[in-house]
């Protein structure tokens, strides 16, 4: 076993989670019921929101929370470069125009300052990923009077002064993707405390059967998906603690490495879904490092969005693109596994 390869990341399936899934199987009814309708309101009230639309993925969060506020093609919505594409894509299935801002160097989030200087009179919404577990400056980024979808993708359970992330903006998303805090396999979750933009997206998803014809989308989870999503939520406050004793331990052991350590800011309760260093070269000859050792550390963004539309500029992004590493953590390392991890990254650095 200390010669296997250590994944990057690795979902922690329970026997009840295995029970949850097959309890629906026996039951017979497999796609959008009861389950699905129980899975919105625990997430819900788990982040202080009225209402809840589960849906098939993160992806399909973000689009429909996009519709719900009339993005549409002569719009703008400003999202980050340092996030994945499926961002970008979301902002593009409305045919609006992604409008990118660069990051704050320590914490990777969406930098406020940047936001503010790409709003225009056509900025309909901002995307706001909380970036790897972190929250990002979400009262700020709040304040700038355009519609904020929070995007909490990343970090389920993470709190900024106090109050979870994913209750500040009007809408807020999130995926249930295999490796992501709790797994669903595939899905995603829009919420708001807004009865009218839920009950958009309620129409937009429950396509069938309608009196009118408007372009809707089939973006619905099953009960299969939820009765599994349900049972890992009601273990993410032990997946968080877990992450959070992992970090504590990284922290300490890495404390005289030659690289940066995550930021620990006071009013940022970090849920750690990512563990990114910063190191003083190129990222990519430590991974190859890494590689060799069989523990598979990644770069935590493949390629930064304003990279694939060939946007010169975004020197903070470009700095994190080529310098961060995302070390192995989540609830399912075992003992041994943490050992070589931390064995491993003393002796590259
Ligand atoms: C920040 C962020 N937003 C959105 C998504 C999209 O989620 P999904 O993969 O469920 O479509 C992801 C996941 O890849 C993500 O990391």
């Amino acid at each position: 076993m200390p010669n296997e390869i250590i994944p990057h990341s690795r979902p922690l399936l329970s026997d009840s989670d295995i029970k949850a899934v097959i309890s629906v199987l026996k039951a017979g009814q497999l796609s959008q019921g009861p389950k699905v309708r129980e899975f919105e309101n625990k997430l819900a009230s788990f982040i202080g929101e009225k209402k809840a639309v589960a849906v098939s993925s993160g992806s399909a969060a973000l689009h429909l929370a996009l519709l719900a506020l009339d993005v549409k093609k002569s719009d703008e919505v400003i999202i980050p470069s340092f996030v994945c594409s499926a961002v970008l894509n979301s902002v593009n299935y409305t045919g609006a125009t992604a409008v990118i801002a660069d990051i704050d160097p320590h914490t990777f989030n969406m930098s406020v300052e940047s936001t503010k200087r790409a709003i225009t009179r056509k900025t309909k919404a901002i995307i706001v990923p909380h970036m790897f577990g972190c929250p990002a400056e979400i009262d700020k980024l709040s304040e700038l009077g355009i519609p904020v979808i929070e995007d909490c993708a990343q970090s389920i359970g993470a709190k900024f002064k106090g109050k979870r992330a994913g209750s500040f903006g009007l809408l807020s998303v999130f995926s249930f993707y295999a490796t992501k805090v709790i797994a669903a396999a595939e899905g995603g979750m829009v919420l708001s405390d807004s009865e009218d933009l839920i009950s958009r997206i309620n129409d937009l998803r429950e396509y069938d059967n309608k009196d009118d014809y408007i372009l809707r989308y089939n973006y619905k989870m099953t009960d299969i998906q939820a009765a599994l999503g349900l049972s890992q939520l009601s273990s993410l406050e032990k997946f968080i603690e877990r992450r959070r004793e992992i970090a504590a331990r990284y922290f300490q052991e890495f404390k005289n490495c030659n690289f940066t350590l995550p930021v620990r800011e006071k009013e940022k309760d970090h849920i750690y879904y990512r563990f990114v260093i910063k190191t003083k070269d190129r990222a990519s000859e430590y991974l190859e490092k890494f590689h060799q050792k069989k523990v598979m550390c990644r770069r935590p963004v493949h390629i930064p969005l304003h990279v694939y539309l060939n946007l010169p500029g975004f020197p903070h992004t470009l700095e994190a693109w080529h310098k961060t590493i995302s070390i192995p953590l989540y609830p399912s390392l075992r003992e041994d596994e943490i050992e070589k991890i931390i064995a491993v990254v003393k002796e590259i650095f």
